[in-house]
């Protein structure tokens, strides 16, 4: 075989394996939508056929002493979703949670976690998000029941993450669980309002009532006695892929909907994720 037969035999070869960094904004965007963000958790429609209305409005009725809201439809549909919305009112309603219009969206959408993110994961949202089929669904108006405090920024993630910093594994163990915002539902007590995150971080105790009754988000602190600290990293990997903690308690919602994200996640995004959570200061 002359040089460059082989030359082009390797080349054809290398082009066939598939690279980790080639994928593309959309497989990036259906990412963080489906599986890292669980967007979809708050804003798709559940049960038989709900997969072909995907994104077209929620089925839990936030309803809080402020507001009573229903995640909205974020297709492409031009009366009822998103689809007259620019790239930049879009990227505004994630990281900033205002509207075009400039109302508030309320804190049921946790915007505050989301301004961490990179500019090619903001690019990647919008791509995924303009994507999806349209969906013709008017989805109950918002109720706003009193001024809705401006929830504060997610202290660790009032600065944009750049691409290094993903590379780095403490930070982007940070960054996972920023944007799959643990701390929106394991930061505080229902009454702290609103919420100190560098007081509250992980400590938990936030209640949660639907159709299984009421639960209380766990703390997740470092700490040994009131926390998690004394499990093995394996048995933290464990709760959060398969919904059992080491004593065999199964998790209850809305913790055991998440861990249906949290298993699809890749293994190198849990290891940093586990990793992180092994870095909470202990609070009892
Ligand atoms: C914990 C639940 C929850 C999660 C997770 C969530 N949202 Fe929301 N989102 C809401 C709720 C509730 C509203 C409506 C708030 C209101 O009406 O004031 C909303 C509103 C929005 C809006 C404004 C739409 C409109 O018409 O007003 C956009 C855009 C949006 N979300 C995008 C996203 C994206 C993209 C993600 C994932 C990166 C996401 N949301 C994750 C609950 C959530
Ligand atoms: C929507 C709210 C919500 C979100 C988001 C959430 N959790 Fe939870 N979590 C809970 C609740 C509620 C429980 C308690 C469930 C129970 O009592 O069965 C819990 C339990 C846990 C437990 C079990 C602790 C124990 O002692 O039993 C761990 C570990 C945990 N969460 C970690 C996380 C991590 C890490 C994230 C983010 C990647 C996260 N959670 C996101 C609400 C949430």
């Amino acid at each position: 075989m002359s040089r460059s037969a082989v030359l082009s035999l390797v080349i054809v070869l290398l082009a066939a394996i598939p690279r980790a960094d080639a994928e593309t904004l959309l497989e990036r965007g259906d990412y963080l939508v489906n599986h890292l963000m669980s967007c979809s958790n708050c804003h798709s429609p559940r049960g038989p056929g709900a997969a072909s209305r995907a994104l077209s409005g929620g089925v839990q009725v936030f309803d809080e002493p402020w507001f009573r809201v229903k995640g909205a439809n974020i297709t492409p549909d031009r009366d009822t979703g998103i689809g007259t919305w620019s790239d930049d009112d879009i990227k505004r309603a994630i990281t900033l949670g205002v509207r075009p219009n400039g109302t508030p969206l309320a804190e049921a959408m946790p915007s505050a976690f989301f301004r961490i993110l990179t500019p090619r994961d903001l690019d990647a949202l919008v791509a995924y998000l303009r994507s999806v089929p349209a969906v013709r669904n008017e989805v109950t108006a918002p109720v706003y029941k009193a001024a809705v405090p401006p929830s504060p920024a997610y202290p660790p993630a009032v600065k944009r993450f750049s691409d290094a910093d993903l590379g780095d594994p403490a930070k982007r163990g940070l960054y996972l669980s920023t944007v799959a915002h643990c701390m929106a539902c394991h930061a505080r007590t229902s009454e702290e309002v609103p919420a100190d995150y560098i007081k509250t971080l992980g400590k938990g105790g936030r209640a949660f009532k639907g159709p299984w009754g009421e639960t209380r988000s766990a703390n997740i602190t470092s700490s040994r006695t009131a926390g998690i600290g004394a499990w093995s990293d394996a048995e933290l990997r464990r709760a959060l892929t398969e919904g059992v903690t080491p004593d065999g308690r199964k998790l209850r919602p809305p913790m055991s909907d998440h861990v249906a994200y949290y298993r699809t996640w890749n293994a190198g995004d849990l290891d940093a994720l586990v990793a992180w959570v092994r870095t909470i200061p202990p609070l009892e």
